[in-house]
């Protein structure tokens, strides 16, 4: 018999995430899983994120039932036990029979037909064993190495967290890490319609649409999806409606106005959208590194006043120098972990110090580019202070005539003009910066700096 669609897709994906270092995130959006029916492209999702979110215990569940060294297997093999196990322990509505059987079918089809009775085994093994409250675990972890064990995160990672956070909050952080994160939108203003009512018609067409809808947490134009699929909808499609983080919003919004706006670091392009539609009479520049990524911009240029620019950012082709400026910088992605699990197996401690210096060498090239009473926003979607505090530090370390601007001012004027809706302004600011931490604040993990041109 077969191996179901969702299954046979997520082991690939699972395969290709460890081989060619792809995003998961990524490879479930690629074309060809178009062909997938929804229900099967939700499976292949829930399981891919599912075995890379609790990837290490899962394979402390396989270690302890396997007569070789996890290590030693093929990857094939490997992926097949861990879709089977993390079936077993965390899906309670697939039957054993069904997880342990394609699993031995999805070595099968892969070539590997002689590691098939071993996959049974190892699975049957498990298969009596109960189910703990992982989440209960979670939250009881009396230090840094047993919640790093309960919920499945690097050692080294956790304790970090702990160091600079404390234990409570890196519970919460790792606890929502384990989970399914939520989808928020935002809906832009038509910039050619006074009207408030503007964002009651996009509620309408939404909800029309079968997508429901609850109030964003932290802004006013912000909305959480509780159900539905927001890319089939007409707002959607045509650029009213955008999937965007609240935290990743909030960055957009505190890069504030100007005639001319660069956002140096600008793919996929969700910040350099919310800039151009809130600044429609600014001239908007979007650069992007990688040709790739750079395409992904593309499809901006509905937008009038975006001008999308392959370039470096360490050497900005630039003689213009800008009002406002975002350098939402490439980084760890440590603020990310719900939806992007695979990092946190990925990164290594020294990994920072490389991001730091090309992090430095943006914000500087980037600085140079900055108007005299210009305004610039540091960004990075990490939680480490090397990508964060450091950088600024060391950016503006020796020079004269850039101030650092405390960030409680510019939230204050967006509580006043109703468009931030968070009351406890007080809490997502670490000194004169922005940092929300997941699983704390109802967002990623995000980090903002202003910085000013005196
Ligand atoms: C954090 S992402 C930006 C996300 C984007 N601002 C958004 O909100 O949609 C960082 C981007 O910077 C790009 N990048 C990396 N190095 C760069 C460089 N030296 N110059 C310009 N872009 C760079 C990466 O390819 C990536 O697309």
């Amino acid at each position: 018999m077969a191996v179901s669609p969702a299954r046979a897709t997520a082991f690939e994906i699972l395969l290709r995430v460890e081989r060619e270092e792809s995003y998961a995130a990524e490879l479930l959006h690629s074309a060809p899983l178009s062909k997938l029916s929804s229900r099967d492209h939700g499976l292949a999702t829930e399981l891919v994120m599912g075995v890379l979110r609790w990837q290490s215990l899962l394979d402390r569940r396989l270690a302890a039932a396997s007569s070789q060294k996890l290590e030693r297997l093929d990857g094939e093999v490997l992926a097949a036990l861990r879709l089977g196990v993390y079936q077993l322990q965390f899906l309670s509505r697939v039957p054993a029979r069904a997880a342990i059987f394609e699993s031995v079918e999805l070595v099968k089809a892969a070539r590997k037909r002689s590691a098939a009775s071993f996959v049974n085994a190892v699975l049957r093994t498990i298969a009596g064993a109960a189910a703990e409250d992982i989440f209960a675990e979670i939250g009881k972890s009396p230090d840094s190495i047993t919640l790093a064990q309960n919920a499945a995160h690097p050692p080294w990672l956790v304790a970090r967290w702990t160091k600079h956070f404390g234990l409570e909050a890196t519970r919460q952080i790792c606890a929502h890490n384990q989970t399914v994160p939520g989808t928020a939108i935002h809906i832009h203003d038509d910039q050619s319609n006074d009207d408030q009512s503007n964002d009651d018609q996009s509620d309408a067409e939404l909800a029309e649409a079968g997508v429901q809808l609850s109030p964003g947490r932290l802004l006013s134009a912000a909305r959480r999806v509780l159900s539905g699929d927001v890319t089939a909808t007409r707002a959607y499609q045509e650029g009213r409606a955008s999937i965007q983080d609240e935290a990743s919003q909030l960055v957009a919004l505190l890069v504030g106005r100007g005639e001319t706006i660069l956002d140096c670091c600008a793919a996929p392009g969700s910040k350099t959208a919310l800039l151009a539609r809130r600044n429609p009479h600014a001239k908007v520049f979007a650069t992007e590194l990688h040709p790739h990524r750079a395409r992904l911009l593309q499809n901006l240029s509905r937008l009038p006043n975006v001008h999308v620019v392959a370039a470096d950012a360490r050497h900005l082709p630039f003689s213009l120098p800008f009002d406002r400026i975002l350098a939402d910088v490439p980084c760890s992605g440590t603020g990310t972990l719900a939806r992007n699990p695979e990092i946190k197996w990925r990164l290594k401690a020294e990994d920072l110090h490389d991001l730091q210096s090309r992090q430095v060498a943006i914000l500087k090239s980037a600085l140079a580019q900055l108007a005299i009473g210009g305004r610039l926003v540091y960004s990075t979607c990490s939680l480490e202070r090397e990508e964060n505090e450091a950088v600024v530090e060391a950016a503006l370390e020796g020079t004269a005539g850039f101030q650092v601007v405390d960030f409680k001012g510019e939230m204050e004027q967006l509580r006043q003009s109703g468009e931030m809706c968070w009351k406890d302004i007080a809490s997502l600011l670490a000194g004169p910066y922005l940092r929300t931490i997941p699983g704390v604040h109802p967002c990623d993990g995000f980090f903002a700096a202003l910085i000013e041109r005196r």
